[in-house]
């Protein structure tokens, strides 16, 4: 049973555990809720709003968009916007990189990639090319659809729907901290990470791999990890030679995040496919992007059939290329890129001290893209049980402190481990990066308190018996009834029904009613405070 925490109206939320603040508005790295309590934004929603809410520059641009041009579809019309878009991703793309496949996200983007890679083998081999499957990792993350599902590595995202997905072969991440290598060094992991790829290609048989798909800096699955760059050295080579295509997914990376126009910069390396979305904007619209060298290109394109069978109905559509372009040229004008560099290695200074906190296993990240993993005994890296909820516990603490931070679990085997993603908007300054962390500091020192004094004590003397939040108490009550259920008796009996459970039975009881249930539904219900992408 639910814990029917989100506002009673026709949206179907993605989890109605949550207790969902209303936001008025956003400037700069804050944003405001309806009551005018401010929120530093400290992981840009979830790694998109790369230059802060409420950029007055880039609205009045996209409405001037709008009065000219706001929707073309791209099977048919070409438009400036998009033109100019594209020549701004080449140029801050690697070295030969130089075409663009617009779409509306990531896991459109991930999506796009693999698709792209068979078209491409097919084009070049006839019909009967072999090549098709994907390599990826597990504690990695490419997206919520079906195929960027089947290569991502988060067993708690996949389980239910593992009937449906494509089994895509996965080998381990360069995840130093948990490495199943018991590995000394983070270039010793890195090694027999690459070495991992080497082995699942000869596994699969090589004629059948189309691919490999990373993340350079690992997001949501294990936030912030990172490798040696001796990886990326081994796997393109790996890459190249078994005739397969290595796609980079900088969906959360990219476009400055990492103090690097892209993440890949730090480890000199190029991939065929980088997939790219969120930081494009900056949130002000959905957009992402392939974007892929000449040689699939021309195999596709120019010597091949001419046409990439995919296709979706807002893929380069002119007012989120415009928009895009012009959060690109802000960033560019006002060097955020290199802030967010400067401000991201001030950041993981000023981080370090968190070490001497009990719950504090590690700390990881390049630039603006901060990780920080939780654990409850730190000398034998034992996580938290998956019903102590500490992803959930630390994001509420931190929110009450007005301080919004990303949480995640299941980076050990899947189902237990808490983590953090720390990634504010890349325009912070080094006093908001102060107060940043004072925030978490007292978030984090709170949650402490809570588990000295007992979570559940805790939670039912703060949060689940404050009637006064629970709206109205009997289905003739109908003045205190949200007005979504007044005068339906039908939503309003159900509606009180659902109150007066959770008034008779304290969250302790729900909760046992919750473990009776099959472990699949069990997952999502308490995935309080988790995020999904
Ligand atoms: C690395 C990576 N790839 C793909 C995605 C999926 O992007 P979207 O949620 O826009 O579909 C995400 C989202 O967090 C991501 O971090």
């Amino acid at each position: 049973m639910s814990g029917n925490n989100a506002p009673l109206n026709h949206v179907f939320y993605r989890n109605q555990n949550w207790r969902y603040p209303k936001v008025s508005h956003g400037k700069g790295i804050y944003l405001y809720d309806e009551n005018g309590k401010a929120y530093m934004d400290g992981c840009s929603g979830s790694a998109v709003a790369n230059i802060g809410h409420g950029n007055v520059e880039v609205a009045d641009f996209a409405a001037e968009q709008m009065k000219t041009i706001a929707y073309t579809h791209l099977s048919r019309w070409t438009v400036d916007p998009i033109e100019r878009c594209a020549k701004k991703i080449v140029e801050w793309a690697p070295e030969g990189l130089n075409h663009v496949y617009f779409v509306s996200g990531g896991s459109e983007a991930t999506e796009t990639a693999i698709k792209m890679a068979r078209q491409y083998y097919v084009e070049r081999d006839g019909q009967g090319a072999s090549k098709w499957k994907i390599i990826s990792k597990w504690n990695s993350f490419h997206g919520n659809t079906l195929g960027a599902l089947s290569m991502t590595g988060i067993t708690g995202r996949r389980k239910m729907y593992d009937p449906i997905l494509v089994n895509f072969p996965k080998i381990p991440q360069f995840y130093h901290y948990r490495n199943p290598w018991h590995a000394k060094t983070l270039r010793e992991t890195s090694i027999l990470a690459a070495e991992a790829l080497e082995e699942e290609i000869l596994r699969q048989g090589p004629e059948n791999v189309a691919a490999f798909i990373t993340e350079p800096i690992v997001g949501s699955a294990a936030p912030g990890v990172y490798p040696d760059p001796i990886y990326f050295e081994m796997v393109r080579e790996i890459c190249d030679r078994y005739d397969m295509l290595l796609i980079i997914d900088e969906v959360m990376s990219g476009f400055g995040r990492t103090g690097k126009r892209f993440a890949v910069e730090h480890f000199n390396v190029i991939p065929d496919i980088l997939t790219v979305a969120k930081g494009m904007s900056s949130g002000y619209t959905p957009i992402g992007a392939a974007i892929v060298n000449d040689e699939i290109f021309n195999t596709i394109m120019i010597n091949g059939s001419g046409h990439f069978v995919h296709g979706h109905t807002y893929g380069g559509n002119p007012l989120s290329c415009a928009v895009a372009d012009k959060v690109l040229s802000i960033i560019e004008r006002e060097n955020w890129v290199d802030n967010a560099a400067t401000q991201g290695k001030y950041l993981m200074q000023k981080l370090q001290h968190l070490n001497n906190k009990p719950i504090v296993g590690d700390i990881r990240g390049i630039g603006l893209m901060i990780g920080i993993e939780f654990v409850s005994d730190k000398k034998t890296k034992k996580p938290f049980e998956q019903d102590d909820r500490l992803q959930g516990e630390i994001m509420e603490a931190c929110l009450e402190e007005g301080l919004v931070v990303y949480p995640g679990g299941g980076c050990f085997i899947g189902y237990k481990g808490d983590h953090i993603l720390l990634a504010p908007p890349i325009n912070i300054t080094r006093h908001e990066v102060d107060l940043l962390v004072e925030k978490l500091e007292r978030g984090i020192e709170n949650v402490l308190d809570r588990l000295s004094i007992g979570r559940r004590q805790y939670h039912e003397k703060t949060h689940y018996n404050d009637s006064a939040n629970r709206e109205c108490s009997d289905e003739n009550d109908d003045a205190s009834c949200p007005p979504y259920v007044r005068g339906n008796r039908k939503k309003h009996t159900s509606l009180c029904q659902t109150r007066r459970f959770n008034r008779t039975y304290p969250r302790s009881r729900r909760e046992f009613e919750a473990d009776k249930r099959p472990e699949s539904v069990q997952g999502s219900s308490r995935s309080i405070g988790r995020d999904d992408c």
